[in-house]
């Protein structure tokens, strides 16, 4: 529990406290403060004072004499704080504030000389922006290579059949390569959203002031190219409050974790006793402290369980927003730990799911032999027929019928004799028996996007290809975003 005396009580006001006769009760500041959390903002906060500081002092508004102190300054607090050399302190009300504190510190009142024309409001819309491009530009490089290490996962495992599921239930067989490039699309997906949301997020709010822009010669749409936006707000009013870039990398970073969660589903699946399918690899594994036996797949667990708090955060901001009066209010600073909890988590779970994935290994043999079980040649039959000119109703009528003769007398379709395939339906001839195979059932699903070899070549050909594209353009995008950090 913090305690402020009355001198600290003094500080906590610096920013705003000219009107006050009372400091603020403990309470208050407790419930107040944001710097434990919104300290993370400080680079983004320094680097958007930069901006600022350049239209005041080009429209002559501050003198070099004063601007290029304060510039000299804000550098070095960029030094310090990457050091830990500068911190936040028990007065410091928020990030704006601490660092505020740290330019007075070093120039006396002429520190306090950016807030003219620039409110917290407008500042920390900007801040968290930027905050979020940069940390979704890092999410997408780490769904890129996931992406890598399931293509290569799936091209190992291009030739091998494995039964397919519906339901849980054998339904027809598939090339295993297939089962796993399947995870790579919904990350395409992922990396779809990320670059549209970008487009939307690349507007800055810096000079929208506290609601009403300002009546100072400031150049928004400069401030906004030199900190990489390609806009300015168009209306100060939303400028600081929207949140829809909050909620929708909420979104996305829910949706990447559902994604990581349905793989982490299918592996805990397959590496049970009873499938015997996945070998997960002792350095992605955990044991139990009280059976010596246990090897357990704890990181698919936890990439499973862990889009339950990514939904949450998602759920929480939306709620938070949803009647919210405009321009700003402080519920907004409730935007803030939803989303740096939902980034820290996705960074965290996609290395772990790309090492688990990378360092799996399957077992062949289980996999071939699981393939025709469960009937899941049946497709074929009603297939043959079709080919026949039989209507497909009656073909699945037929083919169910030698599924219930093979279940009542325990044997496979092709162990059916030529007699009894005739008796169920004349078109059955006795070359039905060429389609009940597994690698013929494979070979003969040709249509894009199918399982068989050619058309899974097709796929991960293609897929290659996106993830590369994807490769250099977060690359590009996120050497321009340190490039103008650092600027
Ligand atoms: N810490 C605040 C937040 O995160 C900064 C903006 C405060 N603005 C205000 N008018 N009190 O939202």
């Amino acid at each position: 529990r913090l305690r402020w005396d009355q001198e600290k009580r003094k500080q906590i006001m610096a920013l705003w406290g000219g009107r006050f006769s009372q400091t603020p009760a403990d309470a208050v500041f407790a419930l107040s403060r944001s710097v434990h959390f919104d300290w993370r903002l400080a680079p983004y906060d320094l680097r958007s004072s930069l901006a600022h500081l350049a239209v005041l002092q080009s429209s002559g508004l501050l003198e070099d004499s004063v601007a290029n102190p304060i510039r000299n300054a804000l550098n070095e607090l960029i030094t310090e704080v990457a050091s830990g050399a500068f911190v936040a302190i028990d007065t410091d009300e928020d990030v704006h504030s601490a660092l505020e504190r740290g330019l007075t510190e070093k120039l006396g009142a002429i520190g306090g000389s950016l807030r003219a024309g620039r409110s917290r409001n407008d500042q920390v819309a900007t801040d968290l922006r930027l905050y979020a491009i940069d940390h979704m530009i890092e999410v997408a490089q780490q769904v890129l290579a996931l992406q890598s290490a399931l293509i290569a996962k799936a091209t190992e495992y291009g030739d091998a059949p494995a039964p397919g599921f519906t339901h849980l239930q054998h339904a027809q067989p598939v090339l295993f390569g297939h089962e796993i490039a399947k995870h790579v699309q919904g990350f395409s997906r992922d990396l779809d959203r990320i670059h549209d949301w970008l487009d939307r997020a690349l507007v800055s709010p810096l000079g929208s002031g506290a609601l009403a822009g300002s009546s100072l010669p400031l150049s928004p749409e400069v401030t906004a190219a030199n900190l990489g936006f390609t806009s300015s707000a168009a209306n100060s009013i939303d400028g600081v409050s929207d949140r829809d870039f909050v909620a929708e990398a909420l979104f996305i970073l829910s949706m990447v974790g559902i994604h990581l969660s349905r793989i982490g589903e299918e592996w805990c699946i397959w590496a049970t006793t009873e499938f015997g399918w996945a070998k997960v690899a002792d350095a992605y594994s955990t044991g139990s402290s009280i059976m010596p036996q246990k090897k357990n797949p704890d990181m698919a667990e936890l990439a499973r369980g862990k889009a339950g708090r990514l939904v949450g955060n998602l759920t929480g901001v939306l709620t938070m927003l949803k009647g919210l009066p405009f321009a700003y209010n402080r519920d907004l600073q409730e935007d803030k730990e939803p989303l740096f909890d939902s980034i820290d988590t996705v960074l965290l779970v996609l290395p772990a799911v790309t090492g688990m994935v990378a360092t799996t290994d399957f077992d062949r043999e289980k996999l071939a032999l699981a393939a025709p079980l469960g009937f899941s040649l049946a497709t074929e039959i009603a297939d043959y027929l079709v080919r026949a000119k039989v209507p497909f109703a009656h073909a699945h009528e037929a083919a169910g019928k030698c599924v219930a003769l093979c279940e009542s007398t325990g044997r496979q379709l092709h162990q059916l004799t030529d007699d009894e395939f005739v008796s169920i339906h004349p078109s059955l001839k006795s070359d039905v028996r060429d389609v009940l195979t597994v690698q013929g059932a494979l070979e003969s699903r040709t249509t894009v996007g199918g399982t068989s070899p050619s058309s899974f070549k097709a796929q991960i050909k293609e897929a290659t290809a996106i993830t590369a594209a994807y490769s250099k353009e977060f690359t590009d995008k996120a050497k321009a975003f340190s490039e103008m950090m650092g600027a």
